[in-house]
């Protein structure tokens, strides 16, 4: 089956009562079972177990090729699961460009636990290498990162791992990818973990997060923590992130050419300083990028030429969204400096206060850069 196919009917079958061609929401909190201690299909209670979840957690595995997949309530919830994953002392090489709610659980959660993170740049694979120690238990790998777009190329960084004496767990957040355009666990790495908050659910109104594993005692460990802690999506939002799933590829498709066509306007925009875009041939990471992922992506983010101009531009747009967050069909702007990636500041991930990053919908192109054009002149007029 080719992929487009398996992403309209992964997880999903028609219900075997009526038919329904679409996963019922199974809004049931618990089960009437055949005797005591004997449920219908090992449905007991819906924190445990829940068939919409289930058919959604059967699609995020078949998406990344994986033997096992599970849903969280939001992606913050997958990365805390998979670090929970950790016994006290361990030690975790992190990219040191990664999406700020992550840096902060890791300083502000887990830290004060007993893990210790160093932050490199995992773009040179032997910086990892460096960083590894005999208490090293984990890789945390973003690529594309957020919010500079930076490649990492997975498989080298997966075969330094496996080669290590202390085994690290290779994890990789390919939220911003998605699995229709690059797959890590065919790259090498054991772990995925997604937002599904973003391109999965792709309508911005849901909230989830998932992981999944080829590695069969990690995916049970996981799915004690799903239960024991809690953190577990409901059925309707899991309803919604598989309804996302089915267009996935035609959404991603459109992201990437809009988001390719603003990043080659931006480029050549005379009050643009930089453009990070990896599917742009003047990217640092653009072969590592063609060769692991199908294309760029939607996001795209740029560099002006003062914090001032970057906050004119962000409150200037007329179709692009104010907001943070991204994977919607509607294209979003924000500075992620004073925004998303506000829990860095003074920090060695800190981002420059003169970037702006776009969350490129699926509009008409030529409207999102005449958007981008109006913006930035009334930007640099105003000064
Ligand atoms: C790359 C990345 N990972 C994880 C998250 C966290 O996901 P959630 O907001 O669903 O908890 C985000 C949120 O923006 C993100 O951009």
């Amino acid at each position: 089956m080719r992929y487009e196919t398996l992403l309209v009917h992964a997880g999903t079958q028609p219900d075997p009562t009526t038919g329904a061609i679409m996963t019922p929401v199974y809004l049931t909190s618990t089960y009437v079972q055949e005797g005591v201690g004997r449920p219908r299909e090992g449905y007991e209670y819906s924190r445990t177990k829940n068939p919409t979840r289930v058919a959604l957690e059967a699609a995020l595995a078949a998406l990344e090729g994986a033997s096992y997949g599970l849903a969280f309530a939001s992606g913050m919830a997958a990365i805390d699961a998979v670090l929970r994953l950790l016994p006290p002392g361990s030690h975790v090489v992190v990219g040191n460009d990664v999406y700020g709610g992550t840096y902060r659980l890791f300083e502000q959660v887990y830290r004060p636990y007993g893990l210790d993170f160093t932050y490199v740049d995992t773009t040179q694979p032997e910086q990892v290498a460096r960083a590894l120690r005999e208490e090293t238990r984990l890789i945390w790998l973003e690529t594309p990162t957020n919010p500079l777009l930076r490649i990492t190329d997975i498989r080298a960084v997966a075969d330094l791992a496996h080669e290590h004496p202390a085994r690290p767990l290779v994890a990789v957040d390919n939220t911003f990818a998605t699995p229709y355009l690059q797959r890590p666990l065919e790259l090498g790495a054991d772990i995925v973990v997604h937002s599904t908050t973003k391109y999965l659910g792709g309508h911005s109104d849901v909230v989830g997060g998932a992981v999944v594993t080829n590695h069969l005692e990690v995916h049970q460990r996981l799915a004690f923590l799903q239960n024991a802690v809690g953190a577990v999506p409901g059925p309707l939002d899991c309803f919604l992130v598989l309804r996302g799933i089915k267009t996935l590829a035609v959404r991603m498709d459109r992201h990437s050419a809009n988001a390719l066509h603003v990043a080659r306007f931006l480029e050549g925009h005379p009050r643009v300083v930089r453009v990070h875009y990896p599917f742009l041939e003047r990217h640092p990471h653009y072969e590592v990028a063609c060769r692991q992922m199908r294309a760029g992506g939607g996001m795209v983010s740029f560099q002006v030429e003062s914090p001032e101009m970057a906050v004119q531009v962000a409150e200037s747009t007329r179709i692009f969204a104010l907001a943070e967050s991204l994977g919607g069909v509607e294209s979003l702007i924000e500075v992620p400096a004073a925004m998303t990636h506000a829990s860095t500041a003074g920090s060695t991930l800190e981002v420059p206060p003169t970037l702006i990053r776009l969350s490129v919908g699926i509009e008409h192109s030529e409207d999102l850069v005449e958007d981008l054009a109006q913006a930035l002149d009334k930007a640099a007029s105003a000064r």
